[in-house]
């Protein structure tokens, strides 16, 4: 979900809509704002997506130069009006917008229930909203109401706070969910996410758990929930608005725009981490540790989605050469299981957005635990980063479209660097970690040269998109890049893939084929090579349609399956960097084919910061 508020000397409703358009990727099952005026406030909310919330506006017009927004992603209570945010309690005095979940809802549903008022909404939004309305009947003063209300609540929240009776007041808490205050001349801003106010914004400052504030004309006073006064920063906005709006950059959608940008955001990656001919890799953020990293017995990865599967790609990486144990999990399963943390296990908790609430609540459960816990994030400043005790940017600039595409080759690459710097304090030699280095360092060029497949991929999608069940299969590192190529396809275009290590096809799945179904076998030589080109057979000899991704100059893969995307070589456990590539157009072509909504596909969400 996003939120975005607003503070200042212009019309609201202008800086409200830009920062959901901004936002939406976070979350577009509904979308609605309301602005605050002398002594009332105009409420508009519409289901689905952002441009019907302005169509509204444009019909019926909003007034006022405060005002709150949100965009949703539904959890509790399907996607209609009544559930859309922002919520009013019944006196018509608190207005709010909400991410996250408030987990006892129904037990101060039930109290507010008993104290006589009534619900309009199934969301465990309004229940706060209301609650905050019951304080402010008590108290009449909105900050003490929102604290006061905020204390009796369990689970998370990102909140914005507005009422009629202070058209010059807006107040922000959060827990758990990202929040930020955002400052210009003459005007504050409040936002879930830094895109939302790009362009606008010159400094900002990022809440910490349990932290609210008030903004107005006499400026910002900050504590916390218990009311202790906190001091905060303001830091400059490194966010350009280019970096988050596709006007003018001939791109129709971010998903191929950040397709394309993997070269350069992988030379970001690299640069200054990398030296040619040399063993040493610079991993700045982890200088703070570095003297402990040689006694890691034990790596613990961990993600969601995409990001887990970059962890599976790490698996081999530090296993190959660092010579070191690593596991990887789910978070959303670590954290429920009881997971074993033996000393000097060092956790890397792998997240583009650094919000995943699931990622969070795992890294802070192994910590707890006693794990060292190491970030790869892209997002600056989030909250895993921020809780991590030491980490690896990205560096890759804003990732907007839903499914992941240059973060996920990016933590790929990460990943890599990690290995290559815990190889080189064990037992790596200079010669492989230098070798190694160079290898990764010509991965750029060599995406380059990967994507000029893009119009012979499109092609192929044309000839498939009508196919409803694909197979991805892979071995040693493809197989976590088979997982990703069928992610990427089921994300976007809806189609049914699934992606299995290629041995285990024989085992179950393979059942599954019949006359033309797509089979995408992701083939480079190395040393599975030979058994891939078995199991490809096997496909054949089921009448499947098999499209093989294979290195430059092969052979004998064309030999037998029906189309070969080819990309250059390179060494064998850094190949998923190159042959993803195709992987990640064939989604997208088959997606645009299909006529869907690339950037935002249905039902999901670019961060998920519930549980
Ligand atoms: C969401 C997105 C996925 C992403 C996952 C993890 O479910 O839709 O594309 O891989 O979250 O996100 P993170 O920001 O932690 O990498």
């Amino acid at each position: 979900c996003g939120i975005v508020g607003y503070l200042g000397t212009h019309d609201a409703d202008d800086v409200l809509l830009g920062g959901l358009r901004r936002l939406e990727y976070r979350g577009y099952d509904s979308a609605g704002l309301v602005t605050v005026h002398n002594g009332g406030f105009d409420l508009r909310r519409a289901v689905g997506r952002v441009e019907r919330l302005k169509a509204l506006c444009d019909e019926q017009p909003v007034r006022g130069s405060l005002g709150i927004a949100h965009t949703r992603w539904a959890t509790h209570g399907r996607p209609s009006v009544e559930n859309a945010h922002p919520h009013v309690d019944a006196a018509g005095k608190v207005i709010l917008v909400h991410n996250g979940v408030i987990e006892n809802h129904a037990a101060i549903r039930d109290f507010l229930k008993k104290q006589g008022v009534t619900f309009r909404s199934e969301t465990d939004t309004e229940v706060l909203a209301q609650l905050v309305g019951f304080f402010y009947s008590q108290t009449g003063d909105l900050l003490e109401s929102v604290r006061r209300g905020l204390l009796e609540v369990r689970g998370t929240f990102g909140i914005a706070v507005v009422s009629p009776d202070a058209p010059h007041t807006l107040i922000a808490a959060r827990r758990g969910s990202p929040l930020l205050v955002g400052q210009a001349d003459g005007a504050y801003f409040i936002a879930s996410d830094a895109a939302a106010i790009a362009g606008q914004a010159v400094r900002v400052t990022y809440l910490n758990d349990d932290e609210i504030v008030r903004l107005g004309p006499d400026g910002m006073t900050a504590g916390t929930i218990d009311d202790v006064p906190v001091e905060k920063r303001f830091e400059e906005l490194e966010l350009a608005i280019e970096d988050v709006e596709l006007d003018h950059t001939g791109f129709e959608h971010h998903m191929l725009k950040e397709i394309y940008e993997q070269p350069d955001a992988l030379t970001n990656t690299l640069r200054g981490r990398l030296r040619e001919g040399s063993d040493k890799i610079t991993l700045g953020g982890l200088s703070q540790i570095a003297r402990e990293l040689p006694r890691t017995e034990r790596l613990l990865l961990m993600g969601c989605g995409t990001a887990w599967h970059a962890g599976l790609i790490g698996e081999y990486l530090f296993e190959e050469l660092a010579g070191i144990p690593c596991e990887v999990e789910y978070a959303s399963e670590l954290r429920y299981r009881n997971p074993i943390v033996l000393k000097n296990t060092l956790a890397v908790a792998v997240s583009q957005s650094g919000e995943t609430a699931d990622t969070l609540a795992a890294l802070r459960e192994v910590q707890t635990r006693g794990a060292r816990v190491l970030g790869v994030v892209n997002t600056v400043g989030s909250t895993i980063a921020r809780e991590t005790d030491a980490g690896v940017y990205l560096h890759v600039g804003p990732e907007i479209g839903v499914a992941s595409t240059k973060a996920f080759t990016a933590q790929v690459a990460v990943l890599a660097m990690m290995a290559l710097d815990l190889g080189r304090r064990r037992h790596l030699s200079p010669e492989r970690t230098i070798a190694m280095a160079e290898e990764l360092m010509a991965i750029p060029d060599k995406i380059r040269t990967a994507l000029e497949l893009d119009d012979e991929v499109k092609a192929l999608a044309e000839k498939l998109v009508d196919r409803d069940n694909w197979l991805y299969l892979g071995r040693g590192v493809n197989f976590p890049a088979a997982l990703e190529g069928a992610l990427k396809l089921k994300e976007i275009s809806y189609i049914h893939a699934e992606g299995l290590p290629a041995a285990e096809m024989k085992h179950g799945p393979i059942a599954l084929i019949d006359e033309g179904m797509p089979v995408v076998v992701i083939a480079p030589q190395d040393h599975t090579y030979e058994k891939v080109l078995s199991n490809i057979e096997e496909v054949k000899s089921r009448r499947g349609r098999v499209i093989a991704v294979v290195s430059e100059g092969d052979t004998e893969v064309a030999r037998i399956a029906d189309e070969c995307l080819y990309v250059p070589k390179t060494e064998p456990l850094l190949s998923p960097l190159v042959t993803s590539v195709p992987l990640q157009l064939l989604a997208y072509h088959c997606a645009v084919l299909r006529g869907l909504d690339v950037d935002k596909p249905r039902n999901l969400a670019k961060s998920v910061t519930v549980e």
